[in-house]
Formats: structure tokens, sequence, C-alpha cells
């Protein structure tokens, strides 16, 4: 099965909040964008966005969102949400393809680059992190961390640390901010996270 299929079925079959990865409270990500200009008129790139009410708490700051993701059924599932606000673009985009989109200001993973385990895949999505992101940018990473879990949505996933960030992002980014943080899912399962910020100064 095609990961867009895989995906696709997950978002057929599952209420948004049995998935996984849902999120009740997207707190800890808001706290690593408070100190980011995204109230005045910003372009802010969600990869794969999901169905995460993440959404909803960032297009109250009136920004222009785009929400990409490889699942058309989690996409449209956010267009009849959000269908009363304007600024947003629907984007159903590979993120280990390359792409261009506008330029953006603000890139947000939570949970998506986990995902890619083929090294090709891996370098075609920071290819395209660096080629859209704009020059003092900033990207925020959220994604499984070294010693916790190794699997999600019956995927394998591969697991991160500022090291490996590090490697991908080379000279080009500045590191602002990190933390771990565990996250307890609809299940009552842990997972343990790495959050990192980081700006584009090249
Ligand atoms: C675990 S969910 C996380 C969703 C959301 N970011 C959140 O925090 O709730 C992973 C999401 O990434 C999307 N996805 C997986 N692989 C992708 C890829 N290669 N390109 C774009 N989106 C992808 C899935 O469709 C799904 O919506």
């Amino acid at each position: 099965m095609n990961l867009e299929t895989h995906w696709n079925n997950i978002f057929e079959k599952t209420e948004d909040k049995k998935l996984g990865c849902w999120e009740n409270d997207t707190s800890q990500t808001l706290k690593f964008l408070k100190d980011l200009d995204i109230y005045s008129n910003k372009n802010i790139f969600l990869a794969g966005a999901g169905t995460s009410i993440l959404v909803d708490e960032i297009i109250k700051m009136s920004s222009n969102l785009i929400l990409n993701d490889i699942s058309d059924v989690a996409l449209e599932k956010l267009k009849n949400r959000l269908k009363n606000f304007e600024n947003i673009e629907f984007f159903q985009q590979d993120l280990s393809k390359n792409f261009k989109t506008k330029d953006i200001d603000i890139w947000i993973d939570r949970a998506v680059l986990h995902f890619l385990l083929d090294e090709k895949d891996i370098e075609n999505y920071f290819e395209n992190l660096k080629i859209n992101l704009k020059k003092g940018g900033y990207v925020l990473f959220a994604q499984f961390r070294k010693g916790g879990a190794t699997t999600c949505a019956s995927l394998d996933i591969k697991q991160y640390d500022l090291e490996e960030f590090s490697k991908r992002l080379k000279d080009d980014f500045e590191l602002i901010k990190n933390e771990e943080y565990d996250y307890i899912n609809p299940f009552g399962n842990k997972k343990e996270y790495i959050y990192v910020l980081y700006k584009k100064i090249k």
C-alpha cells in the first residue's frame, strides 16, 4: 500500500480524537512559537498538518496558512472545518519529493519528518525546507526522540536528537531553543518527543 493510501485509510476510518497523534492541548507547540512574530501577515507552513487543532490556534493569529498533507482526506476534513476562514491554502504534497511553494516564514512539523526512513527521502525533505524557508525564517520540529517509541500509525519511524538535526541543517541554521517533551496520547501511552526551534541564517 502506498503512503497516501495508508494515511487516507487512517483519516477515513478514525475519528479525530482517536488518532494516536491527537492533541486536545497544543500548548507545547504554541510555547515554542510565542516569541516569534507570527501576528503580522506571515506565511506559515504546516508540514503534514493532519487534522490537528494547532491549525485552528494559528489561524486566529492573522497569518497566511499553507496546510500541507500527503492525505487528501485529511485536507478535505480541514477544508470543511475551516470554511469560514480566509488566507488558507491547501497543499497536497509528499514532503519527500522536491517542491516549491511560496516563501515561508515559519515551517512547523509535528510528527511527520520521523516517518521518512529512506536517506534520499530525508535529504529531499531538508532540501525542500532550505529552498522554501526564507532567510531569517524559523523551523520548529517535534519528532520522536532517541530512546523513545520506534513505531507510530503502524509504521516504523526514525528517532531524532540534536546531533541529527545539526548534521542535516549544517551551518545554514542557528539553534534557538530545544526541549524534551513526553506526550501522553489518547490511549494513555507515553510518546517521547524532542522539540527544536532553528532560525535560518544563510
Ligand atoms: C502522526 S500525523 C501528525 C499530524 C499533525 N502534524 C499532528 O501533530 O497532529 C502524521 C501526518 O503526516 C502526514 N504525512 C505522512 N507522511 C507524509 C509525507 N511524506 N508528506 C506529507 N505528509 C505526510 C500524514 O498524512 C499525517 O497527517
